[in-house]
């Protein structure tokens, strides 16, 4: 049997459905670029009968993408595969990705039918399916939890119809390495027609087990893993991409591999949390930020007289380059650059001018900038874009009178200001920030961050809004968390909002609003 494992990346499907997470077509072409120079055989690209946005980012990544084979998601249903069909045209290698819920807990309760119609469906989705491409895959959901003889039944009717590859997702994250291997090896043993199709691993980290469920399963004969960058996806999320390929790199002794250029594996890490604004914990294997800091003395002590004595990866081989440049306020231009380069974000002559004046800032008032303050001044540059600025916020909190928000914001060139009063400062500013817009929205989520530890640190804030329906999601950072709140929360405004305000001139309730100049507010 080959040893060659076929790494198929779901992060744009199944790592995108994160709430919060969501990307534009053009993040999504440069997420699937670092995909492809990364080396994965297969990018889920999209679910594209699911909204007209994913539709179209699939065809415009079947035009961006030219070695790895594309791949749309669909359910075992006519109209979502002739719709992928149809976003996949353009592809030069095209993979329909079709199937159905195989548990009990499905079959019976989801889908209101019974064992035998399940694999009549299944048959059928994959037939149907070959119509359009040569390449099909069936995920038979929820496999973690299928009895293994009617999985197998399953499987080898799906291989029967012409299904090139066979998905066994733990859909919910319940197995456990030796039960999960156990499986793939019954199958692997059971079903007549096995040697036709690839059997995927597709496993949830809902217990803490995706990784090494997904390395039983190549131990048994699997040879496709499905993974995310960082390992995002639904609830506690999917398989991470970068522990499979450094698990099959270091380990030698598994005559397992793949095709992954792990040099990029930090590049491409930080890119995918950079763009989906998800930080990675700090010590997440292979690309936290401690993954290959030594902090105890009788670590670094060891570390320093053979590097293997406590590291048993070469950060160098995942892209983390050893001799560490720290920024301080006195390093220069080159050494931001290199910084930047480092983390796999390129910008141009005139951005780096910009970055360089902001990271000054930060680094008269902080000790040493770290790759977390780097990534955050890139946003503040796109926040200082926007249409509508935050010009003066001022604030009087405390127990009596009421916490007040006074604020002054700049839209489209015009100063507008107004006050509101509310249940504490935050409160009473985005009452404050509504009245002057003119715009009533729901506030679904709000996170204030401390990136690293200090005292003197940025907060960041993440926001999520309501409006019409739709959420938008706003971030922004600063060393006053109030300020920080507000600017974030008119980042995820003008999204809403689509960059059009009108002006406002008279009052609203909880708060009054009018044309003022600076100085009367100050
Ligand atoms: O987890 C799962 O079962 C899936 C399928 C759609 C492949 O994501
Ligand atoms: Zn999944």
């Amino acid at each position: 049997m080959d040893n060659k494992v076929y790494i198929f990346d779901t992060t744009l499907r199944d790592g995108e459905q994160v709430p919060g997470c969501q990307l534009n077509t053009i993040e999504k072409i440069e997420v699937a670029k670092a995909l492809e120079a990364l080396g994965v055989d297969i990018i889920e690209a999209g679910f594209p009968i699911s909204s007209p946005g994913d539709y179209n980012s699939v065809v415009e990544i079947t035009k961006a993408i030219k070695l790895p084979i594309i791949c749309a998601l669909t359910r075992a249903v006519q109209k979502d595969i002739d719709v992928a069909a149809e976003a996949l045209k353009y592809a030069k290698r095209g993979r329909i990705h079709t199937g159905i819920g195989t548990s009990d807990f499905h079959i019976f309760s989801k889908l209101h039918s019974n064992p035998d119609e399940i694999i009549e469906r299944a048959i059928a989705a994959v037939k149907y399916a070959k119509k359009y491409v040569e390449d099909v895959e069936f995920y038979a959901e929820d496999a973690g939890r299928t009895q293994n003889e009617y999985l197998a039944r399953v499987v080898e009717a799906v291989i029967g119809a012409g299904a090139t590859v066979v998905n066994i997702p733990d859909t919910t994250g319940y197995a456990i390495p030796e039960e999960f291997g156990a499986k793939i090896k019954y199958l692997m043993e059971h079903v007549k027609n096995i040697d036709k199709a690839i059997i995927a691993t597709h496993c949830h980290n809902d217990l803490g087990m995706a990784t090494a469920n997904t390395i039983a399963g190549l131990m048994n004969g699997a040879r496709q893993a499905e993974v995310t960058i960082n390992g995002i996806g639904e609830r506690a999320g999917n398989t991470s991409l970068e522990e499979v390929a450094m698990i099959l790199q270091c380990r030698k002794d598994i005559p397992l591999r793949t095709d992954i250029q792990s040099k990029k594996i930090y590049a491409t890490s930080k890119l995918v949390s950079t763009l989906m604004r998800m930080p990675v914990q700090p010590n997440k294997a292979i690309v936290g930020r401690n993954a290959f800091a030594h902090s105890s003395g009788i670590h670094q002590d060891g570390v320093l007289k053979s590097r293997e004595n406590y590291e048993i990866i070469d950060p160098v081989d995942v892209g983390i380059s050893q001799s560490s440049i720290v920024l301080t306020a006195r390093s220069g231009r080159a050494a931001l650059n290199h910084r930047f380069e480092v983390l796999g974000i390129k910008i141009s002559k005139e951005e780096l001018d910009i970055a360089y004046d902001k990271f000054l800032t930060i680094a008269d008032k902080k000790k040493d900038v770290n790759d977390e303050d780097l990534l955050v001044l890139l946003d503040l540059e796109k926040l200082s874009k926007h249409k509508i600025k935050l010009v003066h916020l001022h604030v009087l909190s405390g127990t009596t009178p009421l916490p007040t928000a006074m604020i002054q914001l700049d839209v489209n060139g015009e100063i507008l200001s107004g006050t509101a009063s509310g249940n504490g400062p935050i409160n009473a500013s985005f009452t404050a920030v509504q009245n002057i817009l003119k715009k009533k929205v729901k506030l679904e989520e709000f996170l204030i961050q401390a990136i690293t530890r200090g005292s003197d640190d940025l907060g960041k804030v993440h926001v999520q809004i309501e409006s019409n329906g739709i959420s938008y999601y706003g971030f922004s950072a600063n060393t006053d968390i109030i300020t920080a709140s507000v600017e974030a929360f008119l980042d995820a405004i003008e999204k809403a909002n689509g960059f059009n305000f009108k002006k406002a001139d008279d009052a609203e309730n909880n708060g009054t609003v009018k044309k003022q100049s600076l100085v009367d507010i100050a």
